[in-house]
């Protein structure tokens, strides 16, 4: 196939980065796009994001041989029905949610079986920000896609979904979607209900103390991912509940056993459990390098 044509249906940061990528690397035809928000369907004909901005899903997919499902995950199952009277026979659905089974198993609810030209992907790169705006060209240069195959899955739409993704510079991976989320639920979902959790206590407490304003560096490293997205990731972590819930409550172990060192006063566990900690981040940090 000659560049593909596109449609971007979620014209947020990731897909407006995609998109931007994908016209800036030439890999791909005219690109369509469509957002249920009319502020970013607004920004993004101003950016020129995409080609055409559309008022309805299935006005941007008609001519694409590739749609790209760039929405909240509990978003996919809606983005798709709209797009499904307009889809080409044989176009190729994509997305790039951060779960991949559930997007699996909605992907299958809506369509009755999961199509074999359907390509569950998840790239791994993004920011805390959201919104067609802070969408980047250069998002996905040196950084992973998680691709998870089913087993119906069409191999040609496949490579040609690797192939958009090599184009803009990104390294397609394989990976089984229930061990991606289960993955992704310590690396990724966990943090961020971590990060929400602490913000909002201090929060509490701020009514009475002057907490933020004399906030450190430290505290907005670890707080940084809290500027992210409520909706997506109430829709992330609800989507992988059974995954985050039980890592959730293996690190309320670990809090407690915490707070009882503090109370016996058992200090050097304490130290030895901070040594643990430091050491298995600095093993991942040489293995990232
Ligand atoms: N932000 C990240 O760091 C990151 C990284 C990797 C993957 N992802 C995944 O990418 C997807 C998009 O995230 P984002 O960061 O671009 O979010 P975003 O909020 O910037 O954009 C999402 C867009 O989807 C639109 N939308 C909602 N429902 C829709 C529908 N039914 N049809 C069409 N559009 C709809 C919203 O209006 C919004 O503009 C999510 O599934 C997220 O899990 C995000």
């Amino acid at each position: 196939m000659s560049a593909p044509r596109l449609a971007i249906i979620g014209l947020g940061l990731i897909g407006g980065s995609l998109a931007r990528a994908l016209r800036e690397a030439g890999a791909a035809g005219p690109i369509a796009g469509y957002d249920p928000d009319p502020a970013q369907r607004d920004a993004a004909q101003r950016l020129r994001v995409v080609d055409h901005v559309h008022d309805t899903a299935a006005a941007a997919v008609g001519d694409a041989d590739v749609v790209v499902l760039a929405v909240p995950v509990l978003h996919t199952a809606e983005a798709l029905r709209a797009c499904l009277p307009a889809l080409k026979a044989d176009v190729i659905v994509t997305d790039v949610g951060s779960t991949k089974q559930s997007v699996l198993d909605d992907v299958e609810r809506v369509c009755g079986k999961l199509p074999p030209r359907f390509v569950a992907a998840h790239p791994i790169a993004g920011t805390e920000k959201s919104g067609v705006a802070h969408s980047q060209p250069d998002l996905f240069r040196r950084h992973r896609v998680i691709v998870t195959p089913h087993a119906q899955q069409d191999r040609t739409a496949q490579a040609l979904v690797t192939r958009l993704w090599e184009a803009v510079g990104a390294r397609v991976v394989e990976m089984d979607a229930r061990r991606h989320d289960a993955i992704f639920a310590a690396t990724s979902h966990l943090p961020h209900v971590l990060a929400y959790s602490f913000v909002d206590m201090l929060a509490q407490l701020d009514r009475d103390h002057d907490i933020f304003s004399n906030a450190g560096g430290g505290f907005r490293d670890f707080t940084r991912i809290a500027s992210s997205s409520p909706q997506m990731w109430h829709d992330i972590v609800r989507a992988n509940a059974a995954a985050v819930g039980s890592l959730l409550d293996r690190q309320i172990d670990e809090l407690r056993q915490i707070r009882t060192m503090m109370r016996e006063s058992r200090w050097d566990d304490l130290k030895r459990l901070f040594e643990r900690a430091r050491a298995a981040r600095e093993r991942y940090l040489a293995q990232i390098e």
